[in-house]
């Protein structure tokens, strides 16, 4: 193959295709991570020219509140399945970017504030959609974690939290799933533009990882091919028609661009090919819309949180009672709100109504009223409209407000300005409980809302994020209890955003944004800082109960055996998400409280009870040692937490843990407090009279000279020897200490 022609390889040939280039086919690669957008016509990557129908799933922020890595599979098989029925070859998704900031226009696309849960999840969907013959794009790599100023904005963040946190997911996927494809990001890292950055394409990714897949670049993202060919990128979309090409050829032939690399680009194209040939013959079931509409709804169901559900006069008010008048109130029951604005955009197959599917379920005899309530627009008579539909309220025995965020109030490609919800609905919530205490509110939105008002207010309150084109029919199948809600939040819902940890530093500006929370993004801020969120993370109740009890742990070569008896204490069937949160009060370096670190659904009939069992990966209680540039596991107690929520721990234990043999070298920088950590150094700083003084001096001195000596590095002791000591003698003495040490 000519340079020319391994050049052309690296580029699309439009906007959603590679070229075709000798006998090597060109390749479709189009969004998105709930649903294929493919488009025969006009083209563009933010979801304003039309596409084909296809299912639209539950979008990420929907999806990761099932904490359920089964369902997430599923949820990939079916786009896989329509992706080949589409002729897609790649799948652009799944998003895994952690929510640092509520207000990041792009949350409703990613799958949470944690590194784990998002890790766990996205490696089954992917592992789902491959099992089809379909690749899939993992992104966007990486750090992209606000809308403003995409394209130019630095993420500067120091090395544990991008390694422990923002990178964390990805690694995972990476390792565990081997996504055909990884998306680079718009943004720069720590100032390099992620698509020409050797140390994330190369160095981290490929060395590290080891991930042999195609890096390709978001739409737009390459800001100069040679750079970023030289830097580990292999295929920039969409094409450029050619002129980076020439560029590509010419830096090589003007020895500015390693031949090699462009031939590692060329070779890395034709192994998708190949995977995506292969992917085309793979036998995999015809697409059928009714099927995938159904599987839509059963995964909806699983993503709804029952937030709270207090009894009113003795008496829960979800589930509803088919039997009571309802009056259903808001515009997104008629018109609901079921997935995010941009290049995620489906053209659904079919829309459930969720009024409509409340008149299915209720059954023809019911009462059933209906008002809007409000606008979306801001258009009509707000005060009439609330007056009609607290008489609406007054009027039934129970009212369903819904409630939310309309599309062009979030979306990729802006953030938010703040986290509430439009004045008016909160208007006619106030209005709707004081007539009709028997409300309960259903929440539409994408990115997280301040619910503090809502919760005082209401004594039932489910949260519906973005549920998919069968949203509809999940909702009324959780209102009237033919679903038990299990869903969980997935990211913490802050009293005031002034609590978030990302508050002074977000969106960043002059096109920096630091991330000066560090480690302790998510509930891991919350709970650093004692700070008390309206809803933790992990949260979520049911319509029945759990008990836990006998936690078991026991230390494994490869992590913690956890075992925790579960016991549905209640009436109903249901299912809970059984978290196991792990601490290390006594760490040698600054550790969140508790980190989420393992997690399991389980499926109990009444009164039944199941051993749960996990096996929490010793390679997830290590930290980023920036010293050693390596993952270190400490040795010593750690404490793993069972839980139903971050905030609602059921029972802990602890156990014992060998540590990883790891020792950094003494050198002449090292401070007395380290070297004295060392086997017999003492002894041997006794010989050099290096040593602090003794007890008695101290007490003479009224001060202990041991703690203001511990941090001087030890060559500059050597200043205060009055020549006694050369720094021969010190390095003779770091060399044994060393020696004695490895
Ligand atoms: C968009 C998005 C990316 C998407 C791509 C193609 O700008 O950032 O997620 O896959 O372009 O539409």
């Amino acid at each position: 193959m000519s340079v020319e022609q391994q050049a052309a390889l690296g580029s699309g040939a439009d906007f959603w295709s590679t070229k075709q280039v000798g006998d090597l086919p060109s390749l479709v690669l189009t969004d998105g991570p709930h649903g294929v957008r493919r488009q025969v016509g006009a083209t563009d990557h933010l979801g304003l020219a039309g596409s084909e129908p296809a299912t639209c799933f539950p979008p990420a922020v929907g999806l990761g509140q099932s904490w359920d890595a089964d369902l997430t599979r599923k949820v990939g098989a079916a786009l896989g399945v329509e992706s080949r029925a589409l002729g897609v070859d790649v799948l652009l998704g799944p998003g895994i970017n952690i929510k640092r900031d509520p207000r990041c226009g792009r949350n409703f696309e990613y799958y949470s504030e944690d590194p784990h849960l998002s890790g766990r999840l996205a490696a089954s969907w992917v592992q789902g959609l491959q099992s089809t013959g379909v690749g899939a794009s993992l992104k966007h790599f990486a750090a992209n974690n606000t809308e403003h100023d995409r394209m130019r904005s630095s993420s500067d963040i120091a090395p544990r939290p991008l390694r422990e946190i923002y990178l964390r997911a990805f690694q995972y996927v990476v390792q565990q799933a081997q996504p055909w494809t990884v998306m680079c990001s718009y943004n720069r890292v720590n100032g390099t533009y992620a698509s020409e950055n050797r140390w994330l394409l190369t160095e981290v990714l490929r060395d590290e990882w080891c991930f042999d897949g195609v890096v390709v670049s978001d739409w737009g993202a390459v800001q100069d091919r040679v750079k970023a060919v030289a830097a580990g990128l292999d295929l920039e979309m969409p094409g450029s028609g050619g002129g980076t090409d020439r560029q590509v050829v010419d830096a090589v032939a003007a020895g500015e661009l390693d031949a090699e690399a462009v031939a590692r680009t060329a070779g890395r194209m034709i192994a998708l090919a190949a995977k995506a040939q292969a992917g085309r013959a793979t036998q995999i079931p015809a697409f059928d819309p009714d099927t995938h509409h159904a599987l839509a709804r059963q995964v909806a169901a699983h993503c709804v949180v029952l937030l709270k559900n207090d009894p009113v006069e003795q008496q829960a008010v979800l589930p509803l009672d088919a039997g009571h008048s309802l009056a259903v109130i808001g515009e997104f029951a008629r018109t609901p709100r079921y997935q995010g604005g941009g290049s995620s955009h489906v053209n659904p197959t079919r829309l459930d109504i969720p009024l409509g599917e409340i008149h299915a379920m209720a059954g023809d005899g019911a009462d059933v009223t209906y008002m809007p309530g409000f606008t979306t627009d801001g258009s009509g008579d707000a005060a009439a409209l609330r007056e009609e539909a607290v008489r609406a309220a007054a009027a039934a025995e129970t009212a369903v407000l819904f409630l939310g965020l309309a599309a062009h109030q979030e979306s990729e490609g802006f953030d938010r300005e703040q986290i509430e919800l439009p004045a008016e609905q909160l208007e006619l919530l106030a209005d709707v409980v004081r007539a009709q205490p028997r409300t309960a509110v259903v929440l539409s939105h994408g990115g997280v809302l301040r619910l503090a008002p809502v919760e005082s207010l209401v004594p039932a309150l489910l949260d519906g994020a973005l549920l998919g084109q069968a949203g509809g029919g999940a909702l009324a199948d959780v209102l009237f209890g033919r679903v038990n809600p299990s869903a969980r939040l997935t990211e913490t819902v802050p009293v005031r955003i002034q609590d978030t940890p990302a508050y002074l530093d977000f969106p960043g500006e002059h096109s920096h944004v630091g991330y000066g929370e560090g480690l302790f993004v998510g509930y891991r801020w919350y709970d650093a800082r004692a700070i008390d969120p309206t809803f933790p993370f992990g949260h979520g109740l049911s319509y029945t109960s759990f008990a836990y009890a006998n936690l078991e742990l026991t230390a494994e070569t490869d992590g913690i055996a956890a075992t925790v008896t579960v016991t549905n204490t209640g009436a109903r069937p249901g299912r809970e998400v059984v978290q196991f949160y792990v601490a290390k009060p006594d760490s040698s370096v600054a550790r969140p409280p508790q980190e989420l670190k393992g997690h399991a659904v389980v499926d109990l009939a009444p009164g039944a009870s199941e051993r749960v069992s996990i096996l929490i990966d010793r390679a997830d209680l290590a930290y980023w040692d920036i010293r050693g540039e390596r993952w270190v596991v400490e040795g010593g107690d750690y404490e793993v937490r069972a839980a139903a929520s971050s905030r609602d721990i059921r029972t802990s234990a602890t156990v014992e843990v060998t540590g990883d043999a790891f020792a950094l070298p003494l050198t002449l920088n090292s401070t007395l407090g380290e070297v004295m950590a060392a086997p017999g150094a003492a002894e041997l700083l006794g010989t050099l009279m290096l040593m602090p003084q003794t007890a008695a001096d101290n007490e003479a001195l009224g001060i202990d000279m041991a703690k203001m000596m511990v941090s001087i590095p030890v060559c500059r002791l050597l200043s205060f020897a009055g020549g006694q000591v050369t720094l021969a003698d010190l390095e003779k003495l770091l060399t044994q200490l060393n020696t004695g040490r490895s």
